[in-house]
């Protein structure tokens, strides 16, 4: 472990020169990309955060007050432990390996962008929020997921440097030069182009979104490449804390919805809280666009990463028992001649689907638990999941309607429903409309509820940020 190097690392950079210095020469665009793009009007100010400084599952991380711009960023990855085997598709029980199979170099690269590229393009889609934050609390925890998700491009841009030559730091390039929403440059995937102004978006985007990256990192950390599984390792260790600060946001605000539901007779935004149907609809929004990054349902890119041992499934190991992925098929219902009917298909060609299964589970687990804070206010109201067919852009249902009970309709219904079901013009006015700083120490807007505690120990009314 090199803490004091110009780039923190676990990777023996020393031993690399050509490496260490191609990506010293990236470190400085990271850091003007950093000062133009992420968090604004906050770079000079002291703030509480965990800085990553070991691998160890315990105590792998430092917290002290920072000011962003002098963060260090580093690469890390999890220690190999013991003598690993590929555990799944056509080379189980083969040594793992340290460098990138020949054919699968290209799609490897794809693979290693795209997950890249979302990292710095949620600190874009997010710089604003520091402005609007409801304590200085979540002002923090933004920050927090922002520095974050800058270290998680670190970790792509290792890789692409160390195993991709001159196409690999051509793309490490790209990474900064793209920007969230820009119509000549954009993000890769469209969720990452879409903006998030407010703090309910903030919470559904690290719920619904960052988890979407849980799913993909767990499935890539059971890579048979090893420097891709050790990367996604310790990213995910970082992962816990953006899913916390979305799925606790949410419950706050659906704690305080509820409460001024009721103490209004039905009407928070009179008591300037967030209604319900309103949260729902941003659920809406953010889970459909989440479903979308899982790929098409039906994928021989999907099925081929599985043979190559590249891209596993959620818990392989733990949850399957038959590891080659040949066993059985997975029922697709698809579009043909007007109406949706069921397709068997073989396993390795369903994987992105049985991923976005697991999703939808985990999800519901949350609803479910909101749904209990809602009930507890007596508050006559229910959180749900979109369809995964309704509203899609990705995939199997892309361009076609469908209504959120997953059956096809026509475009003028559908029309209807989109109106009734994402959130208008108006709703997001609503909702920006009570967003205000609150700055004083352990002072929340009254749009949410407290958290249950403080940081790291911490209390609640801590100077998170020191304005
Ligand atoms: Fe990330
Ligand atoms: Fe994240």
């Amino acid at each position: 472990m090199s803490l004091q190097d110009t780039i923190p690392n676990n990777v023996d950079l020393n031993h690399d020169r050509r490496l260490k210095k191609a990506l010293e020469s990236w470190q400085p665009k990271f850091i003007e990309w950093w000062k133009e793009m992420g968090p604004e009007g906050f770079q000079e100010k002291d703030i509480y955060l965990r800085t990553a400084v070991s691998v160890d599952k315990d105590g792998w991380a430092d917290y002290k007050q920072v000011k962003m711009p002098d963060y260090r960023w580093g690469i890390f990855l999890t220690p190999e432990e013991g003598n690993r085997k590929v555990g799944f598709g056509d080379m189980i029980d083969v040594d793992t390996f340290d460098e990138v199979p020949g054919e699968f170099r290209n799609a490897l690269r794809r693979l290693i962008v795209t997950q890249g590229d979302t990292e710095p393009g949620s600190v874009e889609q997010q710089r604003l929020l520091g402005q609007c934050a409801p304590s200085l609390y979540d002002m923090r925890n933004l920050f927090q997921v922002n520095v974050e998700e800058g270290r998680h491009l670190w970790a792509m841009v290792y890789l692409l440097h160390r195993f991709f030559g001159k196409d690999g730091r051509d793309e490490a390039d790209d990474m900064l030069e793209r920007r969230s929403g820009n119509a000549d440059k954009p993000r890769i995937l469209e969720a990452f182009n879409q903006p998030i102004d407010d703090w309910l978006s903030f919470y559904c985007f690290t719920m619904f979104v960052d988890r979407d990256g849980k799913f993909q990192l767990a499935t890539l950390a059971e890579s048979g490449f090893s420097p891709l599984r050790r990367s996604c390792r310790f990213m995910l260790t970082e992962e816990a804390h953006h899913l916390f600060v979305g799925d606790r946001g949410i419950s706050r605000v659906v704690k305080r919805s509820a409460e001024l539901t009721r103490e209004s007779g039905g009407d928070p935004y009179s008591l300037g809280g967030i209604p319900l149907n309103i949260v729902q609809k941003y659920i809406n929004y953010w889970v459909t666009y989440a479903m979308d990054l899982f790929g098409g349902e039906i994928s021989s890119n999907a099925a081929d990463f599985f043979a190559a041992g590249l891209k596993g499934r959620y818990n392989e190991q733990r949850k399957y028992k038959d590891h080659s992925g040949n066993e059985g098929e997975f029922e697709i219902p698809v579009v043909q001649g007007g109406k949706l009917m069921p397709r068997a298909v073989p396993i390795r060609n369903a994987m992105n689907e049985l991923l976005r299964e697991e999703y939808i589970a985990d999800s519901r687990s949350a609803i479910r638990r909101w749904n209990k804070i809602i009930a507890e206010e007596g508050v006559d109201f229910e959180l749900s999941l979109p369809h995964k067919r309704f509203h899609r852009h990705q995939g199997e249902y892309a361009g076609h309607f469908f209504n959120n009970e997953g059956e096809l309709c026509t475009e003028e219904e559908h029309a209807v429903l989109t109106e009734a079901l994402l959130p208008t013009e108006a709703d997001r006015a609503l909702v920006k409309s009570l967003m205000v700083q609150v700055t004083e120490p352990g002072q929340m807007a009254n749009w949410i509820s407290p958290p249950a505690k403080g940081i790291n120990g911490m209390p609640l009314d801590y100077e998170y940020v020191k304005l």
